[in-house]
């Protein structure tokens, strides 16, 4: 899209409608929103991903509200235009469509972002709506929803099996229903992602899921190959990893060999 008028639901909504596709990128500070801006990404995500990329834990299960509205508000300072969405993290949404709704006041409150995230389909749908209908723009995600890792036990494709699908067909169906208003679909067939994508109302975000969708997302250490290693799903279009231990280790052997004088 690149224009610099503030990106809206409603922008992409009318890019879905216009076969115009959108780029989001996860961010998680106001540098990564600034470079992710200047080349023409229209959606930052601040991803519960940051609780692995950033901190170190070894799934997304321990980030906290306060871990995202942290970061979510350092996006929101570094971006001019873009449409920041801010994930709700697990344990904060899920109990029921009134704790969605205080999880999401303090993250719209607090950090000034446009968006929540939620994972989940027809369970989460009421909640969803109860959002919806007081005014709050929800992204769905769908398919590979790490949060439940613990209950599926991989980070596997989704929706391969005929059961798994015909499921993923009713959870698009269910959150488009209840007024999401875009839909991230992660790490599931094409030809599915395809259908979902012809069948609901609203754009889906592809992340391993084909090129039909109406918009991509990668995450950040991920694209940029800082990451160690990358989900299959997840090109790198740098090495910034080698580059940084690069750069580190040259000063390193500089101040060690007292040839760094300024
Ligand atoms: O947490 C995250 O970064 C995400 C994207 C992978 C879609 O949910």
């Amino acid at each position: 899209m690149s224009t610099n008028k503030p990106v809206t639901a409603a922008t992409l909504m009318r890019a879905r409608q216009q076969g115009e596709k959108t780029v989001w990128l996860t961010a998680y500070d106001a540098t990564s929103a600034q470079l992710a801006e200047a080349a023409g990404v229209d959606v930052l995500l601040v991803g519960d991903s940051l609780g692995m990329v950033l901190l170190g834990f070894d799934s997304t299960i321990p980030v906290t509200l306060e871990h995202m509205i942290h970061h979510t508000a350092a996006v929101v300072r570094g971006r001019k235009h873009a449409w920041v969405v801010c994930d709700l993290p697990f344990g904060t949404y899920q109990a029921s469509p009134e704790q969605a709704f205080t999880s999401s006041v303090r993250v719209l409150q607090e950090t000034g972002c446009d968006a929540v995230k939620i994972e989940g389909g027809v369970a989460m749908a009421e909640s969803i709506r109860f959002l919806a209908q007081r005014g709050i723009a929800v992204v769905a995600h769908i398919g590979l929803t790490p949060q439940s890792v613990k209950k599926f036990g991989s980070y596997g494709k989704r929706g391969k099996r005929n059961d798994e699908k015909t499921q993923l067909l009713r959870d698009a169906q269910a959150v488009d229903d209840a007024g999401a208003v875009a839909l991230v679909l992660e790490n599931i067939p094409t030809e599915l992602a395809t259908e979902i994508t012809a069948a609901v109302n609203i754009p889906t975000v592809g992340i391993g899921a084909g090129s039909d969708c109406d918009a991509q997302v990668l995450v950040w250490h991920d694209l940029l190959g800082i990451s160690e290693s990358n989900p299959p799903f997840a090109p790198a279009y740098a090495d910034v990893r080698k580059t940084m231990n690069t750069a580190i280790a040259r000063w390193v052997a500089d101040v060690k060999q007292g040839v760094f004088s300024i």
